[in-house]
């Protein structure tokens, strides 16, 4: 039997819904005006969470107007889940997180969408993504990679390594300035 509290992961406010709020709106844009255009769209979202968001809400006291409310617990979307859910579709989703009950949670999303391609990365985010980003063949598809870390934990896109790391860096500016000047001709 599932977990009833893999899904836990509480963080953000009323930010964070705002943020999610643009994304959604961002991602439903992008696939829409892409869609005719390439083969294959991707998601990558690389500090993916669990695909929700649990808001614990305290208890409120009655007063003049109100009962009492007791405490209770919210589950709202998380990015994973909004860009599952998002039409047109993303061909395939990518969901990568470093911590292991995060990915269990992404796991059984993925169970419970068979029919669509998701993949979970369990892993640093720096180097599953520069593994992906230099393996990958661009021609014909386009990509969102959403960047979500805690606020506070930056993330340091350039690992302090050596040069082979230092190329998969370039190598995916190259292809960001790439998108850019897509977007400028058109
Ligand atoms: C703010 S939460 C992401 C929330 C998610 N975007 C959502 O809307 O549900 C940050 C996530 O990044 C993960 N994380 C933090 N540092 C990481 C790293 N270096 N590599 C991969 N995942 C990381 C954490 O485990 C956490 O799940």
């Amino acid at each position: 039997m599932a977990d009833p509290n893999l899904g836990d992961h509480q963080f953000g406010g009323v930010s964070t819904d705002l943020k999610l709020s643009i994304v959604e709106g961002y991602l439903k844009a992008f696939t829409t005006a892409l869609r005719p255009r390439f083969r294959e769209l991707v998601y990558i979202d690389a500090f993916a969470g669990t695909g929700e968001r649990t808001v614990a809400h305290a208890a409120v006291e009655a007063n003049l107007w109100d009962d009492y409310t007791p405490a209770r617990i919210e589950r709202l979307r998380g990015s994973a889940k909004i860009a599952i859910d998002i039409v047109p579709p993303f061909d395939q989703l990518l969901f990568i997180d470093h911590d292991a009950r995060h990915c269990a949670a992404l796991r059984a999303l993925k169970d419970a969408n068979p029919d669509r391609r998701i993949a979970v990365e369990e892993g640093d985010a720096t180097s599953v993504l520069g593994n992906i980003l230099s393996s990958r063949n661009w021609a014909g598809r386009r990509g969102v990679l959403f960047l979500d870390p805690y606020p506070g934990r930056p993330f340091h896109p350039l690992p302090p390594a050596g040069l082979r790391d230092w190329r998969v860096a370039a190598a995916s500016r190259r292809r960001t300035l790439q998108c850019s000047a897509w977007r400028r001709r058109r």
